[in-house]
C-alpha cells in the first residue's frame, strides 16, 4: 500500500474520532505561524512570527526575503507551538498546511515543512486553502456558529461576498473586479507615507478626520455584487499629488476617513443585500481588513437594523495565522473527500472553490 493510500485509511479513522488534534501550518506571505487546535475550535498553542519590521523598510512584502525568514524561523515556531499546547509530535492526528494562494516561494517553506512532518509521523496531510482558512478564524471564536451564513472575504489580495453554504462549500455572491480592499488600503497610506502595512494606520488616522472628500461616484456593476477597487485608489493618489504638486497642505487623517468610508459603504450594502436576498441572517467578516473599526462597528450597526447578526474574529485571528487553518483543516478532514497527495505543490493563485454562483 502507498503511503498516500495509508493516510487516507487514517483519514476515514479519524472522521469517526471524538477529539481529533491537528497541527495547522501557515506561511503563504510575512508571517510564519504553527498552531495546535482540537476539534476546530480549541486553540492549544497559536504562535505567529511576523516579518512586518523586516518588510516595512521596503514599504511592502519581498518575496525572496519572505521566504528565507520562513525557513529561518518556522523549526522555532513548530517547537514553540507544540512546547506552548503540551503534547508531544507523537499526539498529532494530522497536519493541515496552506498550500495557496500565496506567494510560491513563502508556500513552499511551509507546505515542505508540512510534507516532511506528515511523512515522518506516518499522519495524513490536509491541504488548505488560505481564504477558507480566514472563514474557519470565526468558527474558533465563535462556538455557536454553523454554517450557512454570509460571509464577506477581506484580505490583502482578494474582496469577495460568499453564501458559507456548508463547512466546505461557497457560493460566489460577487467579488473586486480589480484590485483588493486591503491592497488599496496598503497603496493609499504608501503614497501619504505611512508605513507598511497601511491598513491599520489609515485605521488609526480615519478616527480623528471627516469624510468631507469625494473621490470617486459609486458605479453600476452588471453583477450588483461585485465592486471595484482601482478607481477609488487612483482618485485618492492623484489627489495627493495634486496637492503635492501646487505646494498645498492636505488633512490626512480627512483623506483616510473619506477613502475609508468610500471603500467599505458600497461593500457593506452589498453584504447585507446578500443577506436580505438568500434570507440567511447571519454575516461573518472574514481577512486581515476584518480588523477595521469602521467595518466592524458600521456593518454590525447596518445588518443589525435589519435583524441580521454580525460576527468577526478577534484581532489575533483576523491577521494570518495557523489556529485558522489547522480549522479549516479539521472541517476538511470531517466533511470532504480530498488526496492525501505528498506530491501536492504549491499554488499562488489558487482560488476558493465558488464553482457555483448564487446568482447562477
Ligand atoms: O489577511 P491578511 O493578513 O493577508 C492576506 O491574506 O492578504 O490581510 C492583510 C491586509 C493588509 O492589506 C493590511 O493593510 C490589511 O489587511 N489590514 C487592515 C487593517 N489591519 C490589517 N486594513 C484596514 N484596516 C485595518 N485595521
Ligand atoms: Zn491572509
Amino acid at each position: 500500500m502507498s503511503i498516500e493510500e495509508k493516510m487516507k485509511e487514517k483519514v476515514q479513522l479519524l472522521k469517526q474520532k471524538d477529539s481529533v488534534l491537528i497541527l495547522g501550518i501557515e506561511s503563504s506571505c510575512d508571517e510564519t505561524s504553527v498552531s495546535v487546535v482540537r476539534n476546530g475550535q480549541e486553540v492549544l498553542s497559536n504562535v505567529v512570527s511576523s516579518q512586518i519590521d523586516i518588510h516595512a523598510e521596503y514599504g511592502g512584502v519581498v518575496p525572496e526575503i519572505a521566504s528565507r525568514n520562513h525557513i529561518i524561523n518556522i523549526d522555532y515556531v513548530y517547537n514553540k507551538a507544540l512546547k506552548d499546547a503540551n503534547i508531544t509530535a507523537s499526539e498529532i492526528d494530522a497536519v493541515a498546511v496552506t498550500y495557496g494562494p500565496g506567494l510560491v516561494g513563502a508556500l513552499l517553506v511551509g507546505l515542505n515543512f508540512a510534507k516532511g512532518l506528515a511523512y515522518g509521523l506516518d499522519v495524513p496531510l490536509i491541504p488548505v486553502n488560505h481564504i477558507a482558512g480566514h472563514i474557519c478564524a470565526n468558527f474558533i471564536d465563535f462556538k455557536d456558529l454553523k454554517p450557512p451564513f454570509v460571509c464577506l472575504i477581506v484580505s490583502g489580495g482578494h474582496t469577495a461576498i460568499v453564501l458559507q453554504e456548508t463547512y466546505t462549500t461557497h457560493k460566489l455572491f460577487g467579488s473586486t473586479l480589480d484590485d483588493a480592499v486591503g491592497e488599496s488600503f496598503d497603496k493609499v497610506a504608501r503614497i501619504m507615507g505611512l508605513k507598511y502595512p497601511g491598513g491599520p494606520q489609515v485605521d488609526r488616522l480615519a478616527k480623528e478626520g471627516k469624510n468631507n472628500i469625494v473621490f470617486c461616484k459609486s458605479h453600476t456593476f452588471d453583477n450588483p455584487y461585485d465592486v471595484s477597487y482601482s478607481g477609488l485608489k487612483t482618485a485618492v493618489i492623484n489627489y495627493v499629488h495634486n496637492c503635492t504638486q501646487k505646494g498645498e497642505s492636505y488633512n490626512i487623517s480627512d483623506v483616510c476617513a473619506s477613502f475609508e468610508s468610500q471603500a467599505f459603504d458600497e461593500l457593506i450594502n452589498k453584504t447585507i443585500k446578500a443577506s436580505l436576498e438568500s434570507g440567511v441572517n447571519k454575516i461573518a467578516l472574514a481577512g486581515g481588513v476584518a480588523a477595521n473599526s469602521y467595518l466592524r462597528e458600521n456593518m454590525t450597526k447596518l445588518a443589525g437594523q435589519k435583524g441580521i447578526k454580525v460576527y468577526y474574529p478577534s484581532m489575533s485571528l483576523c491577521g494570518d495565522n495557523a489556529a485558522m487553518i489547522a480549522s479549516a483543516g479539521f472541517y476538511k478532514l470531517k466533511y470532504s473527500d480530498f488526496d492525501c497527495d505528498l506530491t501536492i505543490n504549491a499554488q499562488p493563485t489558487l482560488p476558493l472553490d465558488t464553482s457555483k454562483s448564487f446568482l447562477a
